[in-house]
């Protein structure tokens, strides 16, 4: 059986959207739930301004007391910038996404930097932690809500750039949702057979209902390492027209039903993304917590 790695990003991507402030404790509760189902990668929070996202204000706390309660679970964490990462490194982070939009509009929108700035934070970054493990988190590429859908030459230019910057792990971001299975196929063999040698991860949004149906083209052309949110919250704050990620049940349920292995529980994650519902109000892109039956025994 093939195994594909899950990497949970709701309490990162799909809370930094949400009107309503989740206590400290009400974030913890979801996580436990989380990793009891067997998520062993989970994108716990960001490091970023708090005036920029509130949501993220208990960051250092959270991600410090995630890491010290289970040594085992691989917590990252996204930064924007050197502060980020500082800040994230000192409460005792070790995986990092660091975000480049590949629309150098949206990254100024979202990140209030040029594509040099960042790039020359990231050069920093990669100097000053040296054991730091960073995945470049590559923000609409397969679409941009200001400057359209990139080339596929303009993509792997920009892959070239953080290639030639030393980074080797690296993902496909579909910010607002807008990538067909087509591009994604055609992006995804790309990227992989050109930087062979690298980590890759995809990150799609569901925002047009091809969250599924995109993440399973980059998993048919190689890609093992998949990104998704409980519940199908989330959506960038920055990015007009953004909504919901994929869904991690609906995709554990995917996935284990053609025989991929995601080593998660479906059934108890699926209680895990109704708690959450019960009292976090969002948008919700999932389509297993709304069945009110039971499953019928094939599920
Ligand atoms: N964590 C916490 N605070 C930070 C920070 C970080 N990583 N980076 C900057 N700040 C603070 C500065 O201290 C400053 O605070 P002050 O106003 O109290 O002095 C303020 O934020 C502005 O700093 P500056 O360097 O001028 O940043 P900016 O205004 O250019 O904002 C970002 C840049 C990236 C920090 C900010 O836009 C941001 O956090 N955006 C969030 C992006 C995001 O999460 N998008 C969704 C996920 S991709
Ligand atoms: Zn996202």
């Amino acid at each position: 059986m093939e195994r594909i790695q899950i990497v949970e990003v709701g309490p990162r991507d799909g809370w930094q959207n949400l009107k309503q402030m989740l206590t400290f404790e009400e974030k913890l509760s979801i996580i436990d739930g989380i990793i009891k189902s067997g998520v062993t990668e989970i994108e716990v929070t960001s490091f970023v301004s708090p005036k920029a996202i509130p949501q993220m204000a208990d960051a250092a706390q959270l991600a410090a007391a995630c890491i010290e309660k289970y040594p085992d679970v691989k917590f990252w964490a996204l930064a924007p910038n050197f502060r980020g990462v500082e800040n994230a490194w000192n409460a005792g982070v070790r995986h990092v996404s660091y975000v480049i939009s590949v629309s150098e509009t949206h990254n100024r929108a979202n990140i209030r930097r040029t594509h040099d700035e960042s790039f020359a934070e990231l050069a920093k970054i990669l100097e000053t932690y040296p054991d730091l493990e960073i995945s470049v988190g590559m923000a609409t590429s397969l679409g941009c809500p200001f400057e359209g859908i990139p080339s596929k030459e303009k993509v792997l230019d920009f892959c070239q750039r953080l290639y030639d910057a030393g980074v080797r792990s690296m993902y496909l971001a579909d910010t607002i949702g807008i990538a067909d299975p087509k591009q994604v196929r055609e992006l995804t063999k790309a990227v992989l057979e050109r930087f062979s040698d690298c980590d890759w991860q995809v990150h799609i949004h569901d925002t047009r209902g091809m969250g599924l149906v995109n993440t399973l083209a980059a998993i048919e052309c190689g890609i093992t390492r998949v990104q998704s949110t409980l519940g199908g919250l989330g959506g960038c704050p920055f990015a007009p027209g953004a909504s919901g990620n994929t869904a991690t049940e609906d995709l554990v349920y995917m996935l284990e039903r053609m025989g991929y292995e995601t080593g998660i529980d479906f059934n108890r994650l699926l209680e895990v993304s109704k708690f959450q519902k019960s009292f976090v109000d969002g948008i919700y892109s999932g389509h297993q917590m709304n069945i009110k039956t039971e499953q019928p025994p094939c599920c």
